[in-house]
C-alpha cells in the first residue's frame, strides 16, 4: 500500500472524482476524512469505505466557507494532529445553477459562487492545512485544475478562469511551502463520466444524443469519456512519494484532447 497511515483530506468526497479518489486513498491505507458539502451523499461514501475494510470519516464542510474550512482543520487536528494529504477536489460549473452561462449574461452571483467555491475554496482549504502539512514533514496537496483552465470553451467564462487560477495557486504555493516541504501538484481532467458531465447527456432527447456526444467526445483521442477511477490514479501517483521529485506541476489527464486540432469523424 502506497499511503498506510497517511491522514487525508478528499473535498467533495460525496460523489464522481472525489469519490472515486476518497476509495482509492482508502485502499491505499490512507485514513480518509471524506469532506463534501452534501451531507446523505459524503456519509454514504464513508461509510461504504468503511464496510470495505478502509478507514474513513464523513465531515461537512463548504468549501467556500472561511468558518467551516477552520473547523475542518482543526477537527482534524484535534483528531488525528496531522495531515499528510489535501486533496482539493471540490469544484462546480456555472451550468450547475443556470442555463444563462455565456460570459455577457452570466449573473454576477453565480460567478462569485464558482470563483469561491473553486478557487477562493482551494487557497482557503491549502492556506488552513499548511500548518497541520507541516507538522507530518511536508506532505502534498494535490489540486483538480481542469483542461477547462488551459484552453478556452464557451459556457465556462468563470469555472475556465477559475480553473486557470488553481493552476496558478499551484505554482505560487509550491514554492512558498517549499520550505516546509509541501509538494503542491494540480491535474487537469478533460471530459469526466461523473454526475458532473452526466447530465449533458442523460437529459438529451434521442435526437440530440449523437450531437452531444460529438460535443463531449470528439476531440477525445481515446474515443470515450474517461473514467473517474482513472483520474484517482494520477491523484494517487500526486499525492505518494512516486511524485517526489514533482511540485508546482499540473499533468493533463484528458483523453488527448489538447494533443491536437482535430475532430474525430463524427
Ligand atoms: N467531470 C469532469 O469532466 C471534470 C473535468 C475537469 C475537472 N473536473 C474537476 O474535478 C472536480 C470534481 O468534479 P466532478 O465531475 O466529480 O464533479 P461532481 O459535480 O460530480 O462532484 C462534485 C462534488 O463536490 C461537492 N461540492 C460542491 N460544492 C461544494 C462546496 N462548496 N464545498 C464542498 N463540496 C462541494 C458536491 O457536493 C459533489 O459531491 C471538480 O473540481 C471539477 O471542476 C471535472
Amino acid at each position: 500500500m502506497r499511503l498506510e497511515g497517511k491522514v487525508t483530506i478528499v473535498t467533495g468526497a460525496g460523489q464522481g472524482i472525489g469519490e472515486a479518489a476518497a476509495r482509492r486513498f482508502a485502499a491505499e491505507g490512507a485514513i480518509v476524512i471524506a469532506s463534501d458539502v452534501n451531507e446523505a451523499n459524503g456519509e454514504a461514501v464513508a461509510a461504504s469505505i468503511r464496510q470495505a475494510g478502509g478507514s474513513a470519516e464523513f465531515v461537512r464542510a463548504d468549501v467556500s466557507s472561511a468558518a467551516d474550512v477552520k473547523a475542518l482543520m482543526a477537527g482534524v487536528q484535534e483528531r488525528h494532529g496531522r495531515l499528510d494529504v489535501l486533496h482539493n477536489n471540490a469544484g462546480v460549473h456555472e451550468t450547475n445553477f443556470t442555463a444563462q452561462a455565456r460570459s455577457f449574461e452570466l449573473e454576477d452571483e453565480i460567478w462569485d459562487r464558482v470563483v469561491s467555491i473553486n478557487l477562493k475554496g482551494t487557497w482557503m482549504c491549502s492556506k488552513y492545512a499548511a500548518p497541520l502539512l507541516a507538522k507530518a514533514g511536508g506532505g502534498a496537496i494535490v489540486n483538480a485544475a481542469s483542461i477547462g483552465g488551459l484552453v478556452g470553451y464557451p459556457m465556462g467564462s468563470a469555472y475556465g478562469p477559475s480553473k486557470a487560477g488553481v493552476v496558478q495557486l499551484t505554482r505560487v504555493m509550491a514554492i512558498e511551502l517549499a520550505p516546509q516541504g509541501t509538494r503542491v501538484n494540480c491535474y487537469a481532467p478533460g471530459n469526466t463520466d461523473t454526475p458532473m458531465v452526466q447530465k449533458y447527456y442523460s437529459g438529451a432527447p434521442p435526437e440530440q444524443l449523437k450531437m452531444v456526444q460529438q460535443q463531449l467526445i470528439g476531440t477525445h483521442l481515446i474515443p470515450r469519456l474517461a473514467r473517474p477511477e482513472e483520474i484517482a490514479n494520477v491523484v494517487i501517483f500526486l499525492a505518494s512519494e512516486e511524485s517526489s521529485a514533482m511540485t508546482g506541476a499540473c499533468i493533463v489527464v484528458d483523453n488527448g484532447t489538447t494533443a491536437w486540432r482535430g475532430l474525430n469523424e463524427g
